[in-house]
């Protein structure tokens, strides 16, 4: 922890500075690949080798690499999604990964997850409803129909849908409006961290650029606090407070965006943003 300083004669803490919603320490993920032919060993993918981050209660942190580096990885790791081979998750102080089942659902509540696809995982044949307040059923069951109606309702004007929206299907929806739609889902238990797995890489530029738009937005209304992993550096520098570069499943830099956008100490830093020019919406 930094920048704390002491009350003088209290043992209260005061908070001077920046602090760390989450601490990674040496988070690593070596997944097991197939197992060769007549029972020899299968190899050993290392997709995150020893990462540390910290990410500061209110910022936004991209991460930035490109395609099969283990930026999902990391993120699934944060949340539990994906069980990290070794290392530590701190979340506010407490530790993810020897959390019981029952700190574990507590935990989730606070750390969210935004998909490329949002509803690759979810039946195309719930409503809008049911897809925004479902969180709600499994965390606040305690909650009546009026109320999470309008909870539901709330969130969806947050991220810019109608209200006739609420008994439609998702699958009459555009991709951009999708996207909003998992957005509402992941926000309506109030969480204080997202993790946004490129969320805008399937979208056109335009739509992309509302999206963003929109979780900047949300970000000041709700107090987010957000890793967005993307492999588009335009977009990070747009998003983010600080940059993180990953390759081959290593952080190579991290620092403010400006700093790794206009001085980058890796070469490799300077291959990405020359590899993605920058369209007019992103400057
Ligand atoms: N379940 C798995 N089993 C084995 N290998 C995996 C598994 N999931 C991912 N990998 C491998 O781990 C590496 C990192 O994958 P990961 O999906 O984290 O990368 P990424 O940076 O998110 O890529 P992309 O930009 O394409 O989304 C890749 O080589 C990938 O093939
Ligand atoms: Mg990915």
């Amino acid at each position: 922890m930094e920048a704390f300083c002491l009350f003088s004669g209290q043992s209260r803490l005061r908070y001077t500075g920046t602090m760390s919603l989450l601490e990674i320490r040496n988070l690593t993920k070596i997944y097991q690949t197939q197992e060769g032919l007549f029972g020899s060993a299968g190899r050993e993918l290392r997709a995150v080798n020893q990462v540390s981050l910290d990410i500061h209660a209110g910022e936004t942190l991209g991460l930035v690499g490109e395609s099969g580096c283990g930026k999902s990885t990391l993120g699934r790791m944060i949340l539990r999604l994906i069980e990290p081979t070794s290392g530590s998750v701190q979340f506010d102080g407490r530790d993810v990964l020897s959390a019981s089942a029952g700190e574990m659902r507590r935990l989730r509540r606070q750390m969210q997850i935004i998909f490329q696809d949002p509803f690759a995982s979810l039946d195309p044949r719930m409503r809008v409803e049911e897809i925004i307040a479902e969180p709600l059923l499994i965390h606040e069951n305690s909650l009546n129909g009026a109320s999470r109606r309008s909870r539901t309702l709330e969130m969806l004007q947050a991220v810019g849908l109608d209200e006739a929206s609420l008994r439609r299907y998702a699958h009459e929806f555009s991709g951009g409006q999708r996207q909003r739609i998992g957005i509402a889902r992941a926000l309506i238990l109030r969480p204080r961290l997202i993790v946004c797995d490129e969320p805008v890489s399937a979208l056109d530029v335009s739509v992309g650029a509302q999206i963003v738009n929109l979780l900047r937005q949300l970000q000041r209304e709700f107090g987010l606090t957000y890793l967005f992993i993307s492999h588009s550096m335009p977009v990070v520098r747009y998003l983010s407070d600080r940059i993180a570069v990953m390759r081959a499943g290593e952080i190579l830099e991290c620092g403010p965006s400006g700093q790794i956008t206009t001085s980058p100490a890796h070469e490799y830093t300077r291959t990405l943003l020359a590899a993605t020019p920058e369209p007019e919406l992103w400057s």
